[in-house]
């Protein structure tokens, strides 16, 4: 079954890519799904784009970083999301490893995503992707980009640390930009720089920027749904909002089941099944209450 529609058009990549032509237009709003429940949730709340994003490692498979899942694993994650046919654009975050190799195996990873359900293929760093790129451009799947604190480099980073600190820097991710924009990606995640940094990236570039701990000038924002939602509370980054609590609702109602189990009222009569009369008498079973 297929999430309900909000009423809004359903985006597409090149309406993504032509975003910021309509200057009244909405920010974008991305969030991160993992699976089908998740995708009909982020649809329902009329979400522009759900990103099937690499942190499917650490939010769902308790890895400490997101270099341990591989092309399968988003595909099986995708595909989940895509089953619920969600009024929104569907991104796959194409993992570590699986665009580093040679253009060909990248554009048959980039093709695994799309067969899932990916309607774009995401990718992190700047230039020197840009050959993996302009690959899977000519297969004919739209890009995303993503630049800033990339977290598969984190040991290259020394650590999931804010980019862009220093003028020099801050001004190699504005060249990355806009060698990606310039390369035709649809949008360009800036992830973990300076505010001023992600304005000065979003008056360079023609396509939209989405960000996540970049501040309030991107033309929209992404956030892991784990976070928006409350259910991963052992570290909430300094950019998170958290919108609800789901992490102690579930972890009472959890115990509350667990004190009815245990104390014999559940299940209770009207949460079992029962038999007619005359086939408990044919068990033996006299006024058993079936
Ligand atoms: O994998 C992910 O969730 C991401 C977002 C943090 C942008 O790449």
């Amino acid at each position: 079954m297929g999430a309900k529609n909000t009423g809004a058009k359903k985006l597409t990549a090149p309406a993504l890519a032509a975003h910021n032509r309509n200057p009244g237009a909405d920010k974008l709003v991305m969030v991160t799904a993992y699976d089908a429940p998740g995708a009909r949730m982020a649809s329902e709340a009329g979400a522009d784009l759900i990103l099937v994003g690499d942190s499917l490692a650490m939010v769902v498979l308790g890895y400490d970083d997101t270099l341990q899942v591989t092309v399968e694993d988003m595909a099986h994650h995708t595909a989940a999301v895509a089953r619920a046919k969600p009024n929104c654009l569907i991104v796959g975050d194409l993992p570590w490893m699986s665009y580093h190799v040679s253009a060909e195996e990248t554009v048959r990873n980039a093709a695994t995503l799309i067969r899932a359900g990916a309607e774009v293929v995401k990718l992190e760093g700047g230039r020197k992707r840009l050959p993996m790129i302009e690959a899977i451009l000519d297969a004919e799947i739209p890009v995303m980009g993503h630049i800033g604190l990339t977290p598969q480099s984190v040991h290259t980073m020394g650590g999931f640390k804010v980019q862009g600190k220093h003028a020099e820097a801050a001004l190699e991710i504005v060249a990355d930009a806009k060698a990606l924009a310039h390369a035709g990606v649809c949008a360009i995640v800036l992830e973990g720089i300076p505010n001023p940094v992600a304005d000065m990236v979003s008056d360079a570039v023609d396509v939209p920027t989405i960000g996540i701990g970049a501040g309030g000038g991107c033309d929209g924002q992404v956030l892991v749904y784990h976070d928006v939602l409350g259910i991963e509370d052992r570290f909430v980054p300094k950019f998170v909002r958290r919108y609800a609590d789901v992490k102690s609702v579930s972890v009472d109602a959890i115990a509350r089941y667990a004190a009815d189990v245990r104390s014999g009222n559940f299940p209770g009569p009207d949460e079992s099944y029962s038999m007619d009369e005359d086939q408990a008498e044919a068990l033996g079973l006299y006024g058993s209450g079936t």
